[in-house]
């Protein structure tokens, strides 16, 4: 593994080292043994978008692993006034061990890595969110002690998550149902590979989706840099809730996982919400140290 791009790079074998070593991060964390791997390298993480979780996991992991983060918002660099993204990232590949980048089109992470000299982490795109699917799978792998034959029903928008995790979730061996209205379907690359790959459907029905399922799913309705479809995405995706008639179809014992901002009383009710409110904190936390393990693996 030279970059983190995109989970389809990923061979099953990848995905069980990073999560094992995720583990291992955890449990030294919680016992208090330090780990630094890292000493003396320096992360740069890029922010075309806002983040909460994603900045301070990643700026908190490089500490304790013992080099540092250097935030940089596209709004204080020269690309945020047109510098070629290919110049930066030559630049930058002078001075840095590694960049994380948050954008909206996965082109430009794909360039960096093509151009640069040094690992590219995708911290979300417009296409995908590797990161937090990884952190995703750690905490069913916690919850249901393993992840093959897992059934996890995603229900919403075809967005960035939804790609990711159909990619994530099939290639640990999981069954994967999407229920979203027929004009928000996943990246239709990733579907044709999921139907022929893994057990995968994908429909507008959100109860059959929802039924034999040990995880459900949901994110936002309109993603960053959707803001003014926001109107239109309300009325597309009603009824494209997590509530406790979709929870009823589910498995006994069903996770709910959101990977957060929620919009409570849109994708999911408050009171689902709260009764899952363990697993869902569980999984931002769980974004520390999966990406700890990233970083580890790319940057030692
Ligand atoms: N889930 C996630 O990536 O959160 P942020 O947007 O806060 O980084
Ligand atoms: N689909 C959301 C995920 C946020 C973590 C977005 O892109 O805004």
């Amino acid at each position: 593994m030279k970059h983190l791009l995109k989970l389809s790079d990923l061979s099953p074998a990848e995905f069980t080292e990073i999560l094992d070593l995720a583990d291992k991060l955890k449990y030294e964390r919680k016992n208090g043994i330090q780990h630094h791997i890292l000493k003396g390298k320096t992360l740069g993480m890029i922010f075309r978008k806002s983040s909460t979780r994603t900045r301070v996991s990643f700026e908190v992991g490089m500490y304790e692993l013992g080099g540092q983060g250097l935030f940089l918002s596209s709004n204080d660099l020269q690309i945020g006034r047109g510098e070629d993204t290919a110049d930066t990232i030559r630049v930058l590949s002078r001075y840095l061990d590694g960049i994380m980048i948050r954008t909206f089109d996965q082109s430009e992470v794909e360039e960096m890595a093509a151009v640069g000299s040094i690992p590219i982490i995708n911290g979300l795109t417009d296409y995908a969110h590797p990161c937090q699917v990884l952190a995703d799978l750690m905490t069913i792998r916690e919850y249901k002690g393993s992840l093959e034959g897992k059934k996890l029903t995603f229900i919403g928008d075809g967005n960035n998550m939804a790609n990711s995790l159909i990619v994530g979730c099939i290639k640990c061996g999981m069954e994967v149902a999407i229920a979203c209205p027929d004009n928000y379907k996943p990246d239709s690359d990733i579907i044709a590979w999921a139907e022929k790959n893994g057990k995968f459907t994908c429909t507008p029905n959100i109860m059959e989706a929802a039924k034999g399922a040990d995880v459900l799913y949901t994110d936002v309705w309109a993603s960053m840099g959707q803001e003014g479809e926001a109107a239109k995405r309300r009325i597309a995706f009603e009824g494209y809730q997590i509530n406790a008639d979709v929870c009823a179809q589910a498995n006994d014992g069903v996770m709910v996982l959101h990977c957060l901002p929620a919009h409570k009383g849109e994708e999911i009710t408050a009171d689902v919400f709260e009764a899952h409110a363990n697993e869902i904190f569980d999984e931002a936390e769980n974004r520390l140290h999966a990406q700890k393990a990233v970083m580890v693996l790319l940057m030692k």
